[in-house]
């Protein structure tokens, strides 16, 4: 008897713990502090703000750290001015040529092809269809339209301005020149004014001969 008794109060009280449960909101809290913070939470629901929400958008007019407004409208207008006016603003050295290899193999070369011709591998499966190559004497690419079509992309291309930075955007503009130029058979433009390139040949040469000596002292 005593011992049912004791099942029955612990029985109660446990369904007395757990009727009160709601699944929809956090338990009792030991500390509340750790869970509701002081300061707003991002994008929690308060009166305050406009729109109640705690998300707002920048102020019009707002330019992110690191980004720069690009002047030349989305039009055919903008296109053509682009094509005359806009110039490369970084230098044609090999490194920027290398950067922007790496890069159009990663955007540019599944439609384009690695050669610029018009014939990647998307071309040659049919998938897409009216993909130039870079010597298309119609079209007479230069740097500012290439950079255009990359900012606001161009019929069935699309825009390369999330997925690329402004400078890497340049550097593969010096590849598509160099791409175009290997096809017209033209060399490749290449800034030599500063660059000291035989000082980098003599660099190696140098460390070549002291791993000589290092080899020969052995
Ligand atoms: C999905 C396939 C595809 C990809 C990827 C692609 N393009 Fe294109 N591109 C096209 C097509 C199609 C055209 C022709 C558009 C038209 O004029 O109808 C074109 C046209 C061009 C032109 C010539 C535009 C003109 O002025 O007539 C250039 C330059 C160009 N692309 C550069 C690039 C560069 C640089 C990249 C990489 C950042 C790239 N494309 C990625 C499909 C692509």
């Amino acid at each position: 008897m005593k011992n049912t008794i004791k099942i029955l109060t612990a029985a109660v009280v446990m369904i007395c713990v757990v009727s009160c449960q709601k699944d929809s909101k956090p338990n009792y809290q030991f500390m509340p502090n750790m869970y509701e913070p002081l300061s707003y939470e991002t994008y929690g629901d308060y009166g305050i703000f406009p729109g109640g929400q705690e998300a707002m958008l920048p102020a019009e007019g707002s330019i992110p750290r690191g980004w720069m407004p690009y002047d030349f409208e989305n039009s055919q207008q903008g296109y053509l001015l682009a094509k005359d006016t806009l110039k490369n603003p970084i230098r044609y050295t090999k490194e920027n040529e290398d950067a922007g290899k790496e890069l159009y193999d990663i955007y540019c070369a599944i439609c384009h092809g690695a050669k610029g011709d018009g014939k990647g591998p998307l071309v040659q499966r049919e998938k897409i269809l009216g993909v130039p190559s870079y010597d298309d004497i119609g079209r007479a690419i230069t740097e500012g339209s290439i950079y255009h079509v990359m900012y606001y992309g161009i019929n069935s291309m699309g825009s390369y301005a999330s997925q690329t930075n402004e400078h890497e955007r340049w550097q593969i503009v010096q590849y598509v020149q160099k791409l175009k130029a290997d096809l017209e058979g033209k060399t490749p433009r290449i800034d030599t004014d500063v660059t000291p390139t035989v000082v980098e040949t003599k660099v190696k040469e140098e460390h070549h001969e002291s791993t000589e000596d290092h080899s020969n002292a052995h």
